[in-house]
């Protein structure tokens, strides 16, 4: 069968149709079609957000929120339509709710600092889980270090889901703070978060969201979910490097000081007091990434127009398919089996190091990722150094994965 027949046995979800509109996916590696299986590091981009990128600064380009000339107004105005479109992407209540920030670890960072310092204290603990990533750690360890906090970790089990049990074992009177993955990005365990949420808030404590894997697979709905903050980061949708959104509900934001102080971000200043900005440019100091909110929008409407919940079917069927296919190789070893996931396929081959295995499906033209993924404490779990990845999106197929999985037969061939 051709390569474009097999592709329009799935036009259900027109594949072919969506992978026309995404110009890297065309190109050659090393002299075979490149087969683009690293999305949870960074998705590729449609060529409507790279279009959004050169028509902003073809036409627009000017600063915002400053000018009172025509092309400062005209972005101001692109920009904050931007904020409404987010606002309905995640079903917030307002737009003075949608932070943009740099990215998923910088909202992390956002909230660890401004929230955590201001409300943390010593003896008190914050819940993170087995599975996070270094940017779900890391800052809520540097606050724990500012303010005499403590982290405490929920345990997972060998498919890599979280222990619920554990999970509500840790709650006591000090427990400030839970933040945990929405979906992992090593092992792509979709976490049972609403359930997570209510139990927190049964003790009366806020629970943030690292959606860093989940948005461009899963429709996300914070106020359905109740969760006090949620992060993504836009080239993870789609969209470019560089921006994100930090979802807070808007009672927590309002008592949270200022993250940074700079332009946009106050009200009034005199060498002696300074009086701060209303929601939600409080938080937004100096000149923003106003072409990266602009075109990462143009990547949330690229995923609207397709549909969420058909793109993660869709995922999910590929899921299975790969899971079935990889599973069935002689000496490899799946890492993370969770019964809800995302199209995370992470594996071990034994006797063959993952960067081997990476450079090896390199050359033949297959794009994954190897390493730790930012997940150190899960490797450690799972006591393996690191692990080869290949992660989903809503353009790869049936025959990627069977290129995949040839690809790693040849690899056990050349290293048994
Ligand atoms: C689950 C998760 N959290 C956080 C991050 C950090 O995202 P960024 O590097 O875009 O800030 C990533 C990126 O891989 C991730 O997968």
């Amino acid at each position: 069968m051709s390569v474009a027949s097999v592709l329009r046995t799935e036009t259900a979800f027109d594949v072919q149709k969506i992978r026309e509109d995404f110009p890297i996916l065309k190109q050659q590696v090393h002299g075979k079609p490149l087969v683009y299986l690293d999305n949870a590091a960074t998705s590729q981009k449609p060529q409507v957000v790279i279009d959004a990128i050169t028509r902003y600064y073809t036409f627009e380009n000017s600063n915002i929120h400053r000018g009172v000339h025509y092309l400062s107004s005209q972005a101001t105005i692109a920009y904050e339509n931007t904020r409404t479109i987010l606002k309905n992407f995640l079903n917030a209540a307002s737009e003075k709710e949608i932070l943009f920030v740099r990215g998923t670890t910088e909202g992390i960072n956002l909230v660890a600092q401004s929230y955590g310092r201001t409300f943390f204290k010593e003896g008190d603990e914050i819940i993170v889980s087995a599975m996070e990533h270094h940017s779900n750690i890391v800052p809520w360890q540097i606050v724990c270090e500012q303010t005499g906090a403590k982290l405490r970790v929920i345990p997972m089990n060998e498919r890599g889901e979280l222990q619920l049990d554990a999970y509500e074992k840790l709650f006591n009177p000090r427990t400030r703070f839970v933040s945990i993955v929405h979906v992992s990005n090593s092992l792509g365990t979709i976490n049972p978060v609403e359930e997570m949420i209510a139990t927190a808030h049964r003790y009366g404590v806020p629970v943030l969201l690292d959606g860093a894997q989940a948005v461009q697979h899963l429709t996300v709905d914070v106020r359905a979910l109740d969760c006090d903050f949620y992060v993504f980061s836009g080239h993870k949708i789609y969209g470019p490097t560089g921006v994100g959104v930090l979802y807070g509900k808007q009672a927590l934001l309002e008592k949270m000081p200022p993250y940074q102080g700079g332009g946009d971000m106050i009200r009034s200043v005199t060498f002696e007091k300074t009086t701060f900005n209303e929601l939600p440019y409080k938080f937004e100091a100096g000149t923003p990434n106003i072409v990266g909110g602009i075109s990462m929008t143009a990547g949330v409407r690229y995923l609207q127009s397709i549909g969420v919940d058909a793109i993660g079917q869709y995922e999910h069927e590929l899921l299975e398919y790969g899971t079935d296919v990889l599973s069935s190789i002689k000496g490899l070893r799946l890492i993370g089996t969770a019964k809800s996931k995302t199209g995370i396929l992470s594996f071990v081959l034994d006797n063959v190091h993952p960067h081997d295995v990476g450079t090896f499906l390199d050359v033949e033209g297959i794009a994954i990722r190897t390493g730790h993924h930012c997940t150190q404490p899960v490797m450690q779990f799972f006591k393996v150094p690191a692990t080869s990845r290949a992660s989903l999106a809503m353009y790869n197929t049936k025959e990627e994965i069977d290129i995949l999985a040839d690809a790693i037969r040849k690899v056990m061939k050349v290293f048994s």
